[in-house]
């Protein structure tokens, strides 16, 4: 098929892609598909942290307040204008459906006024899309090695400037021109999805395990809460763990010897319930070196029931790549033992400001629907249920 970016005589392709599945509201600009000239993320942390996890109506509400200052900023950050923009993409599910209402009518809405064709993207491949994006110089924004802390920002901010700050010594973390290629194996890891998807060309993804009850950010997310830590667990469990020991408590690893390649955490959050209830709750929340061992040696089960079922499906579908993506690839602990564990795998992390939601990855995935004519109509509707492979 004629390439219809090339066809159409196009110097550059910018697509203008937006993002409000859950609790970020993102918008960015991206060159010929992976190059990021902005990439502006609001978050609503401080708005859902009291509590203890995102509130969909709060949720929706701060999207409408939030959604065309970040659309401006983006073009602004970019040297963008919107007239130079040639697709339009957003994030369609799945996801709270009040929130990717906003996203989807404002996309709807910039489509009529001026024309341009519009992309439904799906959030999880969106997520899957993350490791191919570059910055405008042309280095790598993947981090292959060990990664430094993650963080969200409150406020509207530049990932480009978090990235730099987040990544002062990079040379050590990233090699420049690490590239997926085809076929590769996904292992998405966020607050609402653990699977694990085998990608064998674009746009045509295989699901091939899933979690069976909560997902892996969901898990940190409440272990955090009940141990009194904040929202979001993650970031803050990341951070206490490194001082803890991870082989304090052996907490199980449900389904690790399953043969297939799902997933569960909840039994592992129930584990660490009921440690917490036999030790005393007031005696764990006293003690924040328990605390520390405690939440090091969840993590430790988390990741080792993350890299075990990827080491399965690599060897089952003969791949040697893997791309761990969504917010929990933001993990430290989980970067460094899936470099450390998976020798002869090339494993792919993107930077972290790229794991967690953000609309670089859903402007970059356009360039591929763009390539394949995969353009929405004006009828669209948000879907909080979108299948990976519809
Ligand atoms: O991909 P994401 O931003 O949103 C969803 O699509 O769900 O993922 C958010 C999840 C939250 O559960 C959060 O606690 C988790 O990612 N997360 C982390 C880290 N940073 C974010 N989990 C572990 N370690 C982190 N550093
Ligand atoms: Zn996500």
């Amino acid at each position: 098929m004629e390439d219809p970016v090339v066809a159409k005589g196009f110097e550059y392709m910018y697509s203008l892609g937006i993002e409000t599945s859950c609790d970020e509201t993102s918008c960015a600009v991206v060159r010929d598909g992976d190059d990021i000239l902005s990439n502006v993320v609001a978050s609503q942390v401080d708005l859902h942290a009291s509590y203890g996890g995102v509130v969909p109506e709060i949720a929706s509400r701060a999207h409408i307040q939030k959604i065309l200052p970040v659309l401006e900023r983006a073009l602004t950050d970019a040297d963008v204008s919107l007239d130079k923009i040639n697709a339009l993409a957003v994030t369609l599910g799945p996801g709270l459906i009040g929130s990717l209402l906003v996203g989807v009518e404002t996309a709807k809405a910039l489509s009529f006024a001026t024309g341009k064709p519009l992309m439904a993207i799906n959030h999880i491949a969106s997520h899957l899309y993350a490791p191919f994006l570059s910055d405008a110089q042309g280095r790598s924004r993947i981090e292959v090695m060990k990664a430094k802390p993650s963080g969200r920002s409150s406020e509207v901010s530049r990932p480009s400037s978090a990235h730099r700050s987040s990544s002062n010594s990079s040379s050590e973390f990233s090699r420049p021109g690490a590239q997926l290629r085809y076929p590769y194996l996904g292992l998405v890891v966020s607050g609402g999805h653990s699977s694990l998807v085998v990608v064998w060309e674009p746009l045509r993804y295989e699901v091939v395990g899933v979690t069976l009850d909560d997902a892996a950010g969901e898990a940190y997310d409440k272990v955090a809460k009940l141990l009194g830590l904040g929202y979001p667990g993650g970031p803050i469990i990341d951070h206490l763990a490194q001082e803890g020991d991870s082989a304090y408590v052996r907490f199980p690893r449900p389904r690790i010897r399953a043969k297939d390649l799902n997933l569960s955490f909840s039994g592992l959050k129930t584990a660490v319930m009921q440690y917490v209830r036999e030790t005393g709750y007031e005696r764990v929340l006293r003690d924040q070196t328990l605390i520390r061992h405690i939440v090091a040696s969840f993590q430790a089960a988390v990741i080792d029931c993350l890299l075990t079922k990827a080491e399965r499906a690599l060897a089952a579908f003969h791949l040697d790549q893997l791309a761990i993506v969504g917010g929990v690839a933001a993990n430290r602990n989980l970067r460094a033992k899936a470099w450390e564990r998976l020798a002869g795998i090339r494993v792919i992390i993107p930077a972290p400001i790229l794991c967690t939601d953000n609309a670089a990855m859903v402007a970059g995935l356009a360039m591929l629907h763009y390539r394949a004519r995969n353009f929405a109509s004006l009828t669209l509707n948000a879907q909080a249920d979108y299948p990976l492979d519809s």
